[in-house]
């Protein structure tokens, strides 16, 4: 909001607000302090969009560097490319002059040994470097309660330019290189002035497969209020077959400034909100829809 009422666009504000979470090590879902992968590896998954131009930037799988959001804004502004992965994306950030830094913090990585201990000897998990069979243990060390959680902001400044951005450090113990929905561009982020904004969290493969935020922007093209667009894309992920179904939140924003939050994880979930008008930000529940959930191997 500061930056907003600086006069400065609405990328601006997201991007801030998204490094703000991002610098947060007691969030364990986000940059700095977020939960590793299978390996021990924190990979970071972030997108930013601008609603005036449908211009996107966004990196998966990106180790290192504790502001993903921002290294994904330099795609945007630097590259002729919209994704840049793994080590491509950790080589830019490099160029870009970012700064290294350690995200691996040792409460969240006791809580990685604590649960991959829970679930293999000893022996296997001092070897899981070597181990040839990762897509065995994935499954023992990932679950729907711990799977993740994401970073979601989204911004009208005031020149009517909509912009979001989304940042993760994904499913804790997630199989390494795993990218989930935070940086594709459709999937977990879309932003478009002419209709509105969305941003995904939870899991994050349902809303690849749903195209969820995409979904919501089309549903607000076809002239639906903000409410009945994000809660067909929630009921949407009915369609879904298979067994790995579960969490899934949706903020949005339509191009006016009016929100909505849904979610399916429970009654009482929350998001956040301010406006130029507001002096402290205010928690607003989200609408609850349910939808299917199933975990195949539990
Ligand atoms: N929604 C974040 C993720 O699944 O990685």
């Amino acid at each position: 909001m500061a930056a907003l009422k600086a006069g400065r666009p609405a990328l601006d504000a997201v991007e801030a607000g998204v490094r703000e979470v991002e610098s947060d090590a007691a969030d364990h879902s986000v940059g700095l302090g977020g939960y590793p992968n299978l390996l021990g590896d924190v990979e970071q998954d972030a997108s930013i969009m601008d609603g005036r131009t449908l211009l996107a930037g966004a990196v998966a799988a990106l180790k290192g560097y504790p502001h993903a959001i921002s290294v994904a804004r330099k795609v945007m502004e630097m590259l002729p490319h919209v994704l840049l992965v793994g080590e491509g994306a950790t080589r830019f950030a490099g160029e870009m002059g970012f700064t290294l830094a350690e995200l691996r913090t040792p409460d969240a990585m006791a809580a990685w040994r604590e649960r991959l201990l829970k679930a293999m000897p000893l022996a296997t998990f001092e070897t899981l470097h070597e181990a040839r069979d990762l897509a065995h243990w994935v499954y023992l060390a990932s679950d729907p309660e711990r799977a993740g959680g994401t970073t979601n902001f989204i911004a009208l400044d005031a020149e009517g330019n909509l912009a979001s951005g989304v940042s993760t450090s994904g499913w804790f113990a997630k199989y390494p290189g795993r990218v989930g929905d935070s940086p594709i561009i459709g999937a977990g982020n879309y932003a478009d002035n002419r209709y509105g904004a969305a941003t995904c969290t939870g899991m994050g493969e349902m809303a690849l497969r749903a195209g969820a935020a995409r979904s919501v922007v089309l549903y607000l093209k076809t002239g639906m209020t903000v409410d009945a667009a994000v809660r067909q894309a929630m009921l949407d992920l009915n369609d879904l077959g298979g067994d790995y179904l579960d969490s899934m939140s949706i903020l949005a924003l339509d191009r006016e400034g009016a929100p909505a939050g849904f979610t399916n994880l429970e009654q009482g979930e929350i998001y956040w909100m301010l406006t130029d008008t507001m002096t402290a930000p205010a928690q607003v529940i989200r609408t609850f829809v349910q939808t299917h959930k199933r975990w195949g191997k539990r």
